[in-house]
């Protein structure tokens, strides 16, 4: 029985640090650089290693925590459909209710997307990690370039963007600009071609009569928390609607509040016609993300047989989802990121008035990225460690600093006296 008052420093096993180290290291593929720290707890901001430590988490695992770790109305919502035998997964052939109210919960989260193809509201297609509604939302540009476009199948062309990170499965990776991401894993899916992220006059160049969408995230996260220039957000627009594109917006990293605004396209009044989530959409405590379009799109794409997942939208998922969304109402945490990013970024522009290590501060509410000037983030993030602070780097030259969107001011006070530490 789920009890919040537990307390235990080891948590899950009495396993010492130095054997969970030595066990990832015999058993498990290397593919993460880790800091040197075990967390045996997770508590809203705050992560703890087996000696008691506290470490404040300002990456919230990339976004995927944005309400805080373990939030009890979605630990409780989760616990309930556990022992109420409502959370398992249940073969696809049959409804289940959390399903339904999740979807409609999601769908009406959102505008109506992509207008000019009716108001008849957005329907959803869920999935578990976010690169699987991206491939999701790649399948529904594609069909509808040979569908309602007549490009001949095989032929269709998607454009994305130099820097782009969309995850790590094979389409995915086929066009990223990143060498270590494709390098060894051919062959790899042909149909797209890329733009320099942030020109127009780039994108206009490579539209041609086969080409069928345009895959943006409307600030780049892994590519170095990327602003785009103002205006380029809705020049995508406008070229999508010229030239019968669809445009679609991978806001796993950036929606739900990161930046300030519930979806990240807000800051810009540009509506897409596509939209990608994940992450943060259960609160971080079960993968979901969801594929989310207009209805005649979604109607238009996809039919009984053409997708499908064991686990999309299953019930312990979808009551995680619910309650998440419902805690980022509730609790105004979209208000609270804009309020505390504004306070927190105008503290990081100060430090760096002065600071010899920054080059520029970038972001939006808790999107925030410090640049430092000999590209060396992850030294600085190693220093913040010992201080007591969790943050990564993004594009090996920038600091991400993505904290829990309700991070107190308490908590933004010990953060920036530990970055004044490290960058002054
Ligand atoms: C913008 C963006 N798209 C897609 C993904 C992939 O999501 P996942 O790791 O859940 O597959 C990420 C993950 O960082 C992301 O930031």
């Amino acid at each position: 029985m789920y009890n919040p008052n537990i307390n235990l420093i080891s948590a899950y096993s009495t396993t010492t640090d130095d054997k969970i180290v030595s066990f990832e290291d015999t058993y498990g593929a290397h593919h993460y650089d880790r800091l040197n720290l075990v967390v045996r707890q997770a508590k809203g901001c705050w992560l703890t290693d087996a000696t008691g430590r506290k470490y404040l988490d300002c990456l919230a695992a990339y976004s995927a925590a944005n309400p805080g770790h373990h939030h009890p109305k979605i630990v409780h919502a989760m616990t309930e459909a556990l022992l109420g035998n409502y959370a398992s997964v249940i073969s696809n052939v049959v409804y289940t209710d959390p399903l339904g109210v999740f979807l409609e919960k999601v769908a009406t989260f959102a505008p109506q997307l992509a207008p000019r193809f009716g108001a008849n509201g957005n329907k959803v297609l869920p999935k578990n990690g976010g690169v699987e509604s991206v491939e999701t939302a790649i399948k529904m540009m594609r069909y509808y370039g040979w569908k309602k476009k007549g490009i001949k199948d095989g032929q269709q062309e998607i454009i994305i963007f130099e820097n782009n990170f969309h995850g790590r499965m094979i389409t995915v990776i086929s066009f990223s600009s990143t060498e270590k991401y494709r390098e060894g894993f051919g062959p790899l899916t042909p149909g797209f071609v890329s733009a320099e992220y942030g020109n127009l006059e780039d994108v206009k160049k490579l539209v041609n009569k086969n080409t069928c969408g345009i895959l943006v995230e409307p600030m780049q996260g892994e590519g170095g928390m990327q602003i785009p220039p103002a205006g380029f957000l809705q020049g995508l627009r406008d070229l999508a609607d010229q030239e019968d594109l669809l445009l679609v917006f991978d806001e796993i990293q950036v929606g739900l509040g990161r930046t300030g605004k519930r979806f990240c396209f807000e800051h810009d009044d540009v509506v897409p016609d596509g939209l990608v989530l994940g992450k943060a959409l259960s609160g971080g405590l079960v993968p979901l993300s969801i594929f989310m379009t207009n209805s005649e799109l979604m109607d238009m794409a996809f039919n009984i047989g053409s997708d499908g997942s064991t686990f999309g939208g299953y019930p312990l998922a979808c009551v995680a989802g619910i309650a998440a969304l419902t805690v980022i109402e509730e609790e105004k945490l979209v208000e609270s990121s804009a309020r505390q990013g504004k306070k927190l970024k105008a503290a990081i522009e100060k430090i760096a008035e002065t600071s010899p290590h920054v080059k520029e501060v970038r972001g939006k509410g808790l999107f925030i990225g410090i640049e430092v000037v000999k590209g060396n983030a992850m030294d600085f993030c190693r220093q913040l460690l010992d201080l007591g602070l969790i943050v990564n780097d993004s594009h090996g030259h920038t600091i991400r600093i993505s904290p829990p969107l309700n991070i107190n001011d308490e908590e933004i006070d010990f953060l920036v006296e530990s970055l004044e530490k490290v960058l002054l």
